[in-house]
């Protein structure tokens, strides 16, 4: 038998026992703010498996550890679940420092999309580089991301804009599941924008979506769920409804880019369709947290791309009050955010959206994996759960992590039972 014995842990965060403490739920309101944690604890990690936790003076491995278990001491450290990344688009081809540039000089985001910039020039990059170019850039952020705590992500497509493309997006896509320790959740996003070769006939290509797209997204298992950006200058209700009639027929589950840029109508849409998530909602009211507050969807929050944008952030506290399961993601993509660090995210949901800190790390384990249908697998620390958790310097609380912002404080990770080596 092989197994992992971490001891003298400092404080194992995220303890969930079981359904009855909430390991396969999201947390909601309230609830988000209580963060279960064990001091001085122990934990041991089994064939890929959390095996069994508890406090240090009940250890039952103390004198009689079983034969070819490797010990390791986390004297003074914090062990964490890993981040549960439910909202990224790190397949891509080259970068976009130039618009950061021209953002500077003062252009926002919807002018350098405008101007042909933006998506178009991902996807005109992405049709530029071969299949295997894409996947090799794309690993280097997925590494990347492992690097930072993270187990579990979702990636979109969404930057190939043809089907070829977009059907190559998803194939890396599919590869970096299977070639990478990450957990993958794959995104159709067809309608991130209108492409050049569309321009002034965005009907016709919502037709290709609908008729050519996802049917084939679909007859190859490319994809678990369907996205699109609805918002002013991109796509309509009518739009969207359009697509997720289609990927509902098709078996994928939406998703929906809402209110980034204004009040696209994109949640009360979402809603409708029973999307799984609603994301970014930098423009929402009580009129879209009423309605999230009836529904199952969960609002998932960005603030590295509201920064990075430099626009008003999400209201967290208010989402929070009205009882909603308030989830945190990166966004990680060339555009609005090229950062894939939930640490960051962490920090920013801190300071700029006055989330605490067990708020903050529940909407980026527990409600992360539940917004990506694997809260019964990921997200917390609970037996039988895969073995997915990282090992912190040796550090104050749990508080520091997202307070130190810039400190690299993840000493070791482990996924899938396996201490991963980058
Ligand atoms: O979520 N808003 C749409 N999609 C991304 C940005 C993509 C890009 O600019 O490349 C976002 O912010």
């Amino acid at each position: 038998m092989s197994g992992i014995l971490i001891e003298n842990i400092k404080q194992l965060v995220q303890v969930r026992r079981g359904h009855q403490e909430g390991a396969s739920s999201a947390c909601s309101g309230k609830d988000l703010n209580t963060l279960p944690c064990i001091n001085n604890a122990w934990l041991y990690i089994k064939e890929g498996i959390i095996d069994d936790f508890g406090l240090m003076e009940t250890c039952p491995y103390k004198e009689d550890i079983p034969l070819g278990t490797r010990v390791i001491d986390a004297r003074g450290k914090c062990v964490f679940p890993s981040f549960c990344d439910c909202h990224t688009h790190i397949v891509y081809a080259g970068s976009r420092e130039k618009e950061f540039m021209d953002k500077i000089r003062g252009l926002s985001y919807r002018e350098i999309a405008a101007r042909g910039g933006g998506i178009l020039n991902s996807a005109r990059l992405l049709h530029q580089t071969s299949e295997e170019e894409l996947y090799r850039q794309s690993l280097v952020r997925a590494r990347e991301m492992i690097g930072f705590g993270t187990g579990a992500i979702e990636i979109k497509s969404g930057y190939g804009l043809t089907v070829e493309d977009e059907l190559k997006m998803l194939r890396v896509i599919r590869r970096i599941g299977e070639e990478t320790p990450l957990e993958v959740k794959a995104t159709f996003l067809g309608a991130h924008a209108v492409p050049e070769a569309y321009k002034g006939r965005q009907e016709a290509y919502v037709d290709l979506i609908v008729e050519e797209m996802i049917p084939k997204v679909a007859e190859e298992g490319l994809a678990q769920y369907a996205d699109v950006f609805c918002e002013t200058g991109f796509f309509t209700v009518k739009d969207t409804e359009r697509i997720f009639t289609a990927a509902l027929k098709h078996g994928l589950r939406p998703k929906v880019h809402a209110n980034q840029m204004d009040y696209s109508g994109g949640v009360q849409t979402g809603v409708n369709y029973g999307a799984i998530t609603v994301d970014h909602l930098e423009h929402t009211g009580s009129e879209e947290w009423d309605v999230l507050a009836a529904s199952d969807t969960m609002p998932v929050l960005l603030p590295g791309s509201t920064f990075f944008l430099e626009m008003e952030y999400a209201q967290a506290r208010e989402m929070i009050k009205r009882g909603l399961p308030v989830t945190l993601a990166t966004n990680y993509n060339p555009g609005s955010c090229p950062a894939g660090n939930m640490q960051f995210m962490m920090t920013l949901a801190c300071l700029k959206m006055k989330m605490t800190p067990e708020e903050a790390i529940n909407a980026a384990t527990l409600n992360g994996a539940h917004a990506m249908d694997l809260s019964s697998r990921f997200g917390s620390i609970t037996v039988g759960k895969t073995a997915n958790v990282f090992i912190t310097v040796p550090m104050p609380s749990y508080e520091y992590f997202a307070y130190a912002f810039t400190s690299p404080l993840i000493e070791t990770t482990i996924i899938n039972g396996k201490i991963i080596t980058l």
